[in-house]
C-alpha cells in the first residue's frame, strides 16, 4: 500500500486508532491555547506512515475530481487550501492547472513534496507551508480556482467565519472558490474534529462577497456513507481591494 508499511489488517486498526490520536492531540493543544498546534503534531508523529493520518487517503476527493470534469473551466492558476498530502493539487495538476498548494504544517509540506516526487513526477505543484490566516499579499486575488476541502470543519469553531474571509480573498475576479465539506443540519451539534458544517455556516461566503453558483448535497463512498455538501461560489468580475 502507498505510504505505508502496514498489511491490510494494521492499516486498518492504525487508521482506526489515528482518529482517537488526533481527537486527543486536539484537545491537547487547545487546554495548552494553542489550538492549531495538533495538525503539525500530527503529522510529525505519523513519521511518514500514511495511517495515521485520519483523512490521508493517498487519492484526490472523488467529488472534487467529477466536479472539475463536468465544470466547463479553462485552467489556470489554482491553489489548494490546507493541502495536507497534496492528492487534491496532483488532480489539479493533471487536469492542466497552475498549482500553488500550502499547508500550515511543514512536516505535511515535505511530506508531500516527496510524495510528489517519488510516485506522481509529472505533477507540477508549487508547495509552500503557510498560514491561511496570514496569507502572503501576492496571493490575495492572484487565483482562478481555489480548492478547500476538509479544512473548515477541522479548524476552531470560532475561526470559521474568518477563515472563509481568507479562503474568499485568494480569489481572482470572475475566479471560482469550491467547498466540499462535511454536513451538518441547523440543529445538530457537531462534536468533533471534524465538526461538519451547516448550509447556514456556509453563507460565510456570501457575506465574503461571493455569489454561490451551485449547491448540492452528496454521501461519500464509504461502507459507512457520510453526508457532505459541496458549494461553489464566484468572486464578481470587478477589480477590488481585497484587505
Ligand atoms: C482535515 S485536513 C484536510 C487535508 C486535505 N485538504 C484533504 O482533503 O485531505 C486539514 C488540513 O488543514 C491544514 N491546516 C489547518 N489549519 C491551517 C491553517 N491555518 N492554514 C493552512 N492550513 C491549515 C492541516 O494541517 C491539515 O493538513
Amino acid at each position: 500500500m502507498k505510504d505505508s508499511k502496514l498489511g491490510p489488517e494494521a492499516y486498518a486498526a492504525s487508521r482506526l486508532a489515528s482518529r482517537q490520536a488526533a481527537n486527543e492531540l486536539q484537545d491537547r493543544f487547545e487546554t495548552e491555547g494553542k489550538p492549531f498546534g495538533w495538525f503539525e503534531a500530527l503529522y510529525a508523529r505519523a513519521d511518514g506512515e500514511r495511517a495515521a493520518i485520519p483523512w490521508a487517503d493517498a487519492a484526490p476527493r472523488f467529488k472534487l475530481e467529477a466536479w472539475l470534469a463536468q465544470s466547463g473551466l479553462g485552467a489556470g492558476r489554482a491553489v489548494d487550501v490546507g493541502c495536507g498530502l497534496g492528492d487534491n493539487a496532483r488532480i489539479l495538476s493533471a487536469q492542466g492547472w497552475t498549482v500553488t498548494a500550502f499547508d500550515l504544517s511543514e512536516t505535511a509540506i515535505s511530506w508531500a513534496r516527496k510524495r510528489m516526487a517519488d510516485q506522481f513526477p509529472k505533477a507540477s505543484i508549487e508547495f509552500h507551508t503557510a498560514d491561511l490566516f496570514d496569507l502572503p499579499s501576492i496571493w490575495r486575488g492572484a487565483f482562478e480556482l481555489v480548492h478547500e476541502t476538509y479544512n473548515l470543519q477541522a479548524l476552531p469553531r470560532d475561526k470559521v467565519a474568518d477563515a472563509m474571509r481568507y479562503i474568499s480573498s485568494l480569489a481572482a475576479p470572475g475566479g471560482t472558490v469550491v467547498v466540499i465539506t462535511r454536513a451538518r443540519d441547523r440543529d445538530e451539534v457537531p462534536d468533533g474534529p471534524p465538526w461538519p458544517l451547516s448550509r447556514d455556516d456556509l453563507d460565510g461566503f456570501r457575506e465574503a462577497g461571493l455569489e454561490e453558483i451551485q449547491f448540492e448535497e452528496f454521501f461519500d463512498q464509504r461502507d459507512d456513507p457520510i453526508r457532505h455538501f459541496l458549494a461553489v461560489y464566484r468572486r464578481a468580475n470587478t477589480k477590488r481591494n481585497y484587505e
